[in-house]
């Protein structure tokens, strides 16, 4: 049985390991141990039978808007819905704060339209973003994610 909870400090390691593969193929960005600690508040991880299989990251920008971030599922495990129902609480963790609209950036445009998401120019991604994110990323500056947002 799947289990959705936040993460503890202990659990850093593992949910960096389960990272790598897709950090190696350039989907994900490295996230290094301290700034994943900075941030586990903002994480939600799933479980099952003891071990880490999934998490992201719902990752505050402004008083109005959040991004889901590191979203990532193991691979023997994908296809069984744990993505969508890690997004699902993070979406909800989302209007229980009172953010309006969550952004993506993602390859996955049918996983997150079928949760709601549209696709929105990538203008609307705010710029600290761009200049803190992206451009560690060695696909930039030619990327070719697409931003979605849902809006509550
Ligand atoms: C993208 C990723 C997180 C999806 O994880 P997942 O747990 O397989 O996702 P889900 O199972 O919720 O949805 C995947 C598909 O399985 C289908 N699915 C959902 N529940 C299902 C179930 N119970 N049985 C079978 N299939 C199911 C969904 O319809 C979806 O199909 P779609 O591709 O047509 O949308 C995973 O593939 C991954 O980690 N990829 C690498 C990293 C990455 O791309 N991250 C996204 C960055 S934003």
């Amino acid at each position: 049985m799947i289990e959705i909870k936040k993460p503890t400090l202990k659990e850093v390691g593992a949910m960096r390991n389960l990272l790598r593969p897709e950090v190696e193929r350039g989907v994900i960005l490295e996230r290094t141990a301290d700034e994943i600690a900075n941030a586990i508040r903002s994480y939600n991880v799933a479980w099952e039978e003891g071990e880490i299989v999934g998490f992201c990251a719902l990752h505050i920008h402004s008083p109005s808007l959040a991004e889901i971030r590191s979203l990532i599922v193991k691979e023997s495990h994908r296809g069984r819905g744990i993505a969508t129902s890690i997004i699902e609480v993070s979406l909800k963790e989302a209007l229980g704060l009172g953010v309006k609209e969550v952004l993506v950036l993602t390859y996955q445009r049918t996983l997150f339209e079928k949760l709601g998401f549209v696709e929105v120019s990538k203008e609307a991604i705010p710029d600290h973003k761009i200049w803190a994110d992206c451009i560690k990323c060695k696909y930039f500056p030619i990327c070719e994610e697409i931003a979605l947002i849902k809006r509550f």
